[in-house]
């Protein structure tokens, strides 16, 4: 078994990240600029946005973080999303999901700027990622991509199964998969809480991708032998004996799927941490997409 360790990659890419953005800088360029906008106290939010904020300063990116109150009309929030796409030193922003249960997301997605949408979330950029344009993809089925793809982990012709339909990652998942591309050109199934027999599909999987939001749900008895295995799950469960009062568990039964597995993401160090650094490479592809517009324009 071979561990797909998204710490050590996200540590590789954010080190090429760091000397792109010190070439610009060193020849008179500015630093790219990615905002976050957050909605309330969600506390996972609050640490996912933190944890963006500080991957920027690694890399050298300016960072800012708007925290709206979670009282907040739906108009007022489109009116901070019009102006940060009116801004013109910000490269790309992202408003943190998920919306205090007044706002309609699908609206607010629908305001932001598609060249600012370092998310991926536009319909506009959902669409062009479903007809192999180039858009920016979301951060954590790109990260999934680059793992499988910095791992040589051959996708053709897989069995490849998504489990969960969520609109950040099983349904994208599900595309990019597909897709004609490497990695993709696999044989997508996506299952969701309607699924018949689930255990059935996961059983005949080369590759599965759980992204459910449960802890530990998918079992030894549900794999496969050699299968490779990708946990999206960050899962808090509450642990009295940890020092936070909580330890984090992934959707997958790390300790006895991974006998079974080839490959397998653990949790946390494996999809989370490229999650972050796919937005800084989605910020950095917007900050040279907006100077290669200027220079056009001249
Ligand atoms: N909430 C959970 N994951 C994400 C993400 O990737 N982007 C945003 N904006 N919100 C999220």
């Amino acid at each position: 078994m071979t561990l797909l360790d998204g710490k050590k990659t996200s540590a590789t890419l954010k080190e090429e990240i760091t000397q792109e953005v010190l070439q610009l800088t060193q020849n008179g360029n500015r630093k790219p600029h990615l905002a976050a906008l957050i909605v309330g106290d969600n506390p996972a939010s609050k640490t996912y946005v933190a944890s963006k904020d500080r991957a920027c300063g690694q890399v050298g990116f300016h960072s800012t973080i708007i925290a709206l109150e979670e009282s907040i009309s739906e108009q007022d929030l489109i009116r901070e999303i019009h102006r940060l796409n009116d801004q013109k030193d910000i490269d790309g922003f992202i408003v943190q999901l998920p919306l205090p249960p007044h706002i309609d997301e699908q609206k607010v997605l629908l305001e932001i700027d598609p060249d600012k949408d370092v998310d991926g979330f536009h319909p506009m950029n959902f669409g062009k990622m479903a007809l192999d344009l180039p858009s920016f993809l979301p951060a954590t089925p790109y990260g999934i991509l680059e793992l499988l793809k910095r791992y040589n982990i051959q996708t053709e012709g897989k069995n490849t199964v998504v489990i969960g339909r969520s609109h950040i990652v099983g349904r994208p998942m599900s595309i990019l998969m597909s897709r004609k591309s490497n990695p993709g050109n696999a044989t997508v199934t996506l299952t969701h809480r309607h699924t018949k027999n689930l255990k059935e599909i996961t059983q005949k999987a080369d590759l599965i991708i759980a992204a459910i939001g449960s802890p530990g749900f998918l079992t030894a008895d549900m794999v496969k032998e050699g299968a490779v295995i990708i946990d999206v799950g960050i899962n808090r469960v509450i642990d009295k004996s940890a020092k936070r009062g909580y330890v984090l568990k992934g959707d997958v039964d790390f300790e006895t799927v991974k006998e079974k597995a080839s490959f397998i993401t653990p949790v946390p160090g494996g999809v989370g941490p490229m999650t972050v650094t796919m937005l800084l490479k989605n910020t950095l592809l917007a900050y040279k997409n907006h100077r290669q517009k200027a220079a056009d324009s001249l």
